[in-house]
């Protein structure tokens, strides 16, 4: 969707609460928002800085999950040609467990899919079961692993990839439009929105 006052076309039936999710493009508003979110679970926090370098960056997609007019989540993906590598994706600590997360990733995998992305990877820690068993059910499969990929414990990384084949026209022409940069007027949630 465009912006976070459309409903999305197709409902995503994910979870308990996910008729109040919705999911948009994250602007700078939200900056400190996101580092509040993230400091809740990133060992190693990232600073404003990082986030509004995302949110300035071209390659990169920012997506945040709201409830109301609050931002309870967020998925940080970079795109590059056909393949995106999600960098980032978090929930706030009272909103987990409620379907939030499933509805996020599976827009981010409906949205790749729109735009012709044939690959989507990640990596992810061993530990995190959580995020490993979320993953796995959007089909995403180990790909890797990367011995002592985390610095702040030196724990190892499992790489996922999630195969989404070629089918570009159609699926983009018919339903594209709701992840167009939405207009930037009167919102703060949607400027600078990609
Ligand atoms: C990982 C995270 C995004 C999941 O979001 P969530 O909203 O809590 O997850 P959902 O409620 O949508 O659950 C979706 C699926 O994820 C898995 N899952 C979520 N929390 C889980 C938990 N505590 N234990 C085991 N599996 C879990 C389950 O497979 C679940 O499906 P189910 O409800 O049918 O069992 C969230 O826990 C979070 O923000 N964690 C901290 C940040 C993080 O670890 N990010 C990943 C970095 S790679």
């Amino acid at each position: 969707m465009s912006t976070r006052d459309e409903k999305p076309p197709v409902p995503l039936r994910t979870g308990a609460r996910q008729d109040t999710f919705l999911v948009a493009p994250v602007s700078h508003f939200w900056a400190s928002r996101l580092v509040a979110i993230d400091s809740t679970w990133n060992p190693k926090s990232w600073s404003r800085q990082l986030f509004e370098r995302e949110l300035n960056q071209p390659l990169s997609r920012v997506r945040g999950l709201f409830v109301g007019n609050l931002l309870i989540g967020y998925l940080i993906a970079h795109v590059v040609l056909d393949e995106a590598h999600i960098v980032s994706l978090g929930l706030a600590p009272e909103w987990r467990r409620q379907g939030g997360g499933r509805f996020l990733l599976k827009d981010f995998v409906r949205y790749c899919r729109l735009e012709g992305i044939t690959a989507v990877t990640l990596e992810v820690r061993v530990s995190n079961i959580p995020a490993r068993a979320l993953y796995e059910a959007h089909g995403f499969a180990a790909a890797g692993f990367r011995r002592r990929y985390y610095s702040d414990n030196g724990e190892d990384a499992i790489t996922m990839r999630l195969e989404l084949g070629s089918h570009r026209a159609q699926e983009r022409t018919a339903a594209g439009a709701d992840f167009r940069a939405p207009s930037t007027k009167g919102s703060p949630h949607v400027q600078a929105a990609r």
